[in-house]
């Protein structure tokens, strides 16, 4: 168990919440309350649109306790990514897209007073394969528009052997702009209610969306969750849910922090920035419940980032969760058999908080009918071969982690009255049901092992002490309460 428990679900800062007024009505309802929900409520607002934001949890959904982020227009290999399985003028599209909101976000945060340090971004490579990764972005990359250069000056203490870099991005706190944006839209009368998980979307005009709280009626509803709550469209089974770490360190000499936002091309490698005199590494990026230790990922990181930087000592770690499609561009607008009243937008996988300003300004485009050209083009994208295939692989690990889960609980009987060591957690079988236990802060609690949305093996997560649902992603506490979707219902209690 890392020494340094992950901070995602303890530090915060307080935003209040306000009163839920049960079967008010809006013109807009956005669920989640993270920054792709609050720009978009903020948007919808500016347009004199009544509008409520629903979070499950606290305000700033994902964000919360989150190291500062990237504004960047890139990322790794990303756009090549998107490239390879799909047509260049959908990677135009999309390059547009994120850079209005790279600029939308440097405004935004400008009249707001929140600061953003500005850097350049580094995509850079360790290996030859890596380099001709880092050609391929800079290729995709200048004809999209990006003014890339390509580069041998990397500031990192370990060898590279090429990168190519985009000058003038940002790293900004992520819970600065939520504090902000709540606050801007308060002053134009919007709602944000905490603790009011959404159970049900029912589109009828007008929609009728239940919560824990009650329920509220809106013109339009807009699911800006990050894992898809909604079984429209089938969506949770079109996104693969990952997780990643950030460590931050303290330690380092000032004159050896690195100078720009460095990603790596390559799958297993590290990125590295420096914010406010720490050292921030990240990385272990794996499908969510399916790594044999969490904790072990990060300690690693530690141990990678030790091994580079003399005197770096980990302080804090953080763990988020992602979501990418099959052809990497996000999935945004209206849900089927929503009756252009339900939207989503979700798979923000590579592009962080621009593409929560890309969604955001889709989705309100979508309501009110001025789209740009690019949200044109990305609206009428052809799936592609490659995009299908990628589909279809991710479906067939999951049918794969399904057996592997049952198999296993079944081959592992739990003994009566076995206590599982403080910070871990078991899967096994008693009776005929799979059931989970764990021992967190002393506390042995007991349930059932099986995720509540379509049935899949739970299995523990050491660093987060968290129950997590390798089929797609679903997360919950030890007591079994939902910490992230698609499930909307927590794993039953069976003994506290
Ligand atoms: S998240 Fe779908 S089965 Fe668990």
């Amino acid at each position: 168990m890392s020494p340094w428990r992950s901070a995602s679900t303890s530090a915060s800062r307080e935003i209040p919440t306000d009163e839920f007024e049960p079967l008010a009505t809006y013109d807009d309802v956005i669920v989640g309350g993270g920054v792709t929900g609050l720009v978009t409520a903020l948007l919808f607002a500016r347009r004199g649109h009544t509008v409520a934001v629903l979070e499950a949890g606290r305000v700033g959904g994902t964000a919360v306790g989150s190291p500062r982020v990237a504004i960047s227009r890139l990322h790794g290999a990303q756009l090549q990514t998107i490239r390879a399985r799909t047509y260049q003028r959908v990677v135009d599209a999309y390059a547009e897209g994120v850079r209005e909101g790279v600029e939308w976000l440097f405004d935004y945060a400008e009249g707001a007073g929140v600061d953003v340090e500005r850097r350049d971004a580094v995509s850079y490579a360790t290996t030859r394969a890596g380099l001709a990764r880092v050609d391929g972005e800079y290729l995709v990359g200048r004809r999209a528009g990006l003014d890339l250069v390509k580069t041998a000056d990397v500031d990192l203490p370990f060898a590279t052997i090429g990168a190519v870099r985009l000058r003038d991005q940002g790293l900004v706190d992520p819970m600065d702009l939520v504090q902000a944006l709540t606050a801007d839209l308060r002053a134009l009368g919007g709602v944000v209610v905490e603790n009011a998980a959404v159970t049900g979307v029912h589109a009828s005009a007008p929609v009728i969306t239940s919560t824990a709280l009650g329920d509220v009626r809106s013109e339009r509803v807009h699911v800006c969750t990050g894992s898809p709550i909604l079984d429209r469209g089938l969506y949770f089974g079109k996104v693969s849910a990952r997780r990643s770490s950030v460590l931050t360190l303290t330690g380092v000499d000032a004159s050896e922090l690195p100078d720009a936002l460095y990603e790596p091309v390559e799958a297993r490698g590290r990125g590295v920035r420096a914010s406010r005199g720490e050292l921030l590494v990240a990385g272990s990026s794996h499908p969510t419940g399916r790594a044999p230790s969490e904790a072990a990922l990060v300690d690693e990181l530690a141990r990678w980032a030790g091994a580079h930087w003399t005197g770096a000592t980990p302080r804090r770690a953080w763990s988020g969760q992602s979501h990418s499609t099959p052809h990497g561009v996000p999935f945004v607008g209206a849900l089927p058999r929503g009756h252009g009243r339900v939207y989503l937008a979700t798979g923000f996988d590579g592009g962080g908080l621009p593409d929560a300003v890309y969604a955001a300004r889709m989705l309100v485009a979508d309501v009110t009918g001025d789209a740009a050209d690019w949200m044109s083009v990305i609206h009428h994208r052809v799936t592609l071969p490659p995009a299908i295939a990628a589909g279809v692989g991710a479906n067939a690990a999951t049918v794969w982690w399904f057996a592997k889960g049952w198999a296993k609980a079944f081959a592992n009987p739990l003994l009566p009255g076995e206590v599982p060591d403080e910070g871990a957690g078991s899967v096994g079988l008693e009776g005929l049901r799979p059931v989970a236990r764990s021992t967190v802060d002393g506390e042995t609690c007991t349930v059932s092992g099986v995720c509540p949305h379509l049935g899949g093996v739970v299995t523990w997560n050491d660093q987060e002490r968290t129950w997590d649902c390798p089929l797609h992603g679903s997360r919950f506490d030890a007591q079994g309460r939902v910490v992230e979707g698609p499930s909307t219902r927590g794993l039953r209690i069976l003994r506290p």
